[in-house]
């Protein structure tokens, strides 16, 4: 197997960085291919804790490639950021961090822009990670925004993001917010632009050149399926293709250059931000919060938790393609006597086998629940298969069972060696 692509079956935050790290040693290039700096992937490496936004996690490892590809948004401060904070840690990106001269840009005024919004909103608001990653893609949808390769013309670049800080005052204004100041606002910018020149490259040339070469290829998705922008619970949903189809858009890899497609899937379900999650129930979030588990990688957020929701998982497999099944956090339930697994809906009495597309519909979805007994064993010291106790087997072999995938990983801890590979 060659080609891999990760995504998250869930909401968000499903260990994706873990298990990419953790793959990345099968891996010569790691890419990122959609979202930004909204993405917080944790990855743990003897005692010391890394939180990546938008470099992939494969940087952890010094022989690996990393590439941002072109359906990313580009905040160039925080990537300077991120670059400065690898290297405090020894980690020096340079020569292995390739950005794509496609991406398009976020900058402060896309942040203030998510703000001003959010706060209209109201109690509608989305619980946006205010990274300014909705108004950045609204920028590129509208053929407005600014890409990477923009910054290696500095003469040119200047003069478009002067007019471009000018324009969004307007719309800031109207919005009811500050506008932002030019000169200190674009000095920031430029600054963090010149350090990344030397990064900046067609990354869609130098993928099929790695590809012709034979190189090994992995995808790390971010967000989750249910945020996805066409597929997941719209609005309350990120502004890219979270799903399998974005990595290869985001990338310039086409579909059939891929050999496999990893879900990760939490053991339990979570989510940050506003919007529906049928199996939401304050007996897990309570659970996991009192271990000091669940907290946004970003934000800082207590994330809302529930129990494992098969429904909206075997809907992900189907709309990814998944063929393994990466299971994490399946010991934040070590503690239960039994636990709960939604295995469908009811919908006004009727039974329901997927999520419907009408947020009001899923908004009225009651969970069905089949009950499981728990292994109440601590199960984070665990390396193999075998050796984790036989009910944990069981609940992990039937949750691949209830969406439909073969179960690849069982993931016990946040650490490189708590991973078990089936
Ligand atoms: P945005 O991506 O900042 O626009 O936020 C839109 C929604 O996606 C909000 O509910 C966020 O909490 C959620 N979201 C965005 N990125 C992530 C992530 O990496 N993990 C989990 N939730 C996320
Ligand atoms: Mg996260």
């Amino acid at each position: 197997m060659s080609n891999t692509i990760l995504v998250g079956a869930q909401w968000g935050d499903e260990g994706k960085g873990k298990i990419i790290d953790y793959l990345t040693e099968q891996a010569d290039i790691v890419v990122r291919a959609q979202g930004g700096a909204n993405a917080g992937h944790t990855v743990i490496v003897g005692k010391t804790k890394y939180i990546l936004h938008l470099i992939p996690s494969g940087i952890l490892r010094n022989r690996t490639t990393c590439v941002i590809g072109n359906g990313v948004v580009i905040d160039p401060a925080g990537l300077v950021e991120e670059i400065d904070g690898l290297k405090q840690n020894g980690i020096d990106p340079a020569g292995r961090l390739l950005v794509s001269d496609a991406a398009h840009m976020v900058f402060p005024y896309h942040k203030a822009l998510d703000a001003a919004r959010e706060a209209l909103k109201g109690r509608g608001k989305i619980g946006t990670t205010l990274r300014g990653i909705g108004p950045a893609y609204g920028d590129k949808i509208a053929r407005s925004g600014l890409r990477m390769g923009s910054i290696l013309n500095a003469k040119r670049f200047v003069e478009q993001l002067g007019q471009a800080v000018r324009d969004n005052n307007i719309l800031l204004r109207s919005l009811g917010a500050r506008p932002l100041p030019l000169k200190r606002t674009m000095d920031g910018v430029l600054k963090a632009a010149r350090r990344l020149r030397p990064y900046v490259t067609n990354t869609v040339q130098l993928l099929h050149k790695a590809v012709a070469a034979e190189k090994r290829i992995l995808f790390e998705g971010a967000q989750g399926t249910f945020l996805d922008i066409d597929h997941g619970t719209f609005p309350y949903v990120t502004s890219s293709n979270t799903t399998a189809g974005g990595m290869c858009t985001g990338s310039g890899i086409p579909p059939t250059m891929i050999d496999r497609v990893i879900g990760v899937a939490k053991a339990y379900t979570t989510r940050v931000g506003e919007g529906p999650m049928p199996s939401e129930d304050r007996v897990v979030g309570d659970l996991l919060h009192g271990m000091g588990r669940e907290y946004g990688a970003t934000t800082g957020r207590e994330r809302r938790c529930g129990w494992f929701d098969a429904v909206t998982v075997r809907q992900s497999a189907r709309l990814n393609g998944i063929t393994d099944l990466a299971l994490t956090n399946l010991d934040g339930l070590d503690t239960l006597g039994s636990i709960k697994v939604c295995v469908g809906y009811r919908l006004g009495g009727k039974p329901i086998d997927h999520q419907p597309s009408d947020l009001a519909q899923l908004a009225r979805c009651r969970p069905v629940y089949e009950t499981f007994p728990g292994w109440q064993t601590p199960t984070d010291k665990i390396r193999t298969w075998k050796a984790l106790p036989p009910n944990a087997r069981r609940y992990a072999k039937a949750l691949a069972k209830l969406t439909g995938t073969r179960l690849s990983h069982a993931s016990v801890g946040p650490g490189r060696s708590q991973t078990i590979t089936l």
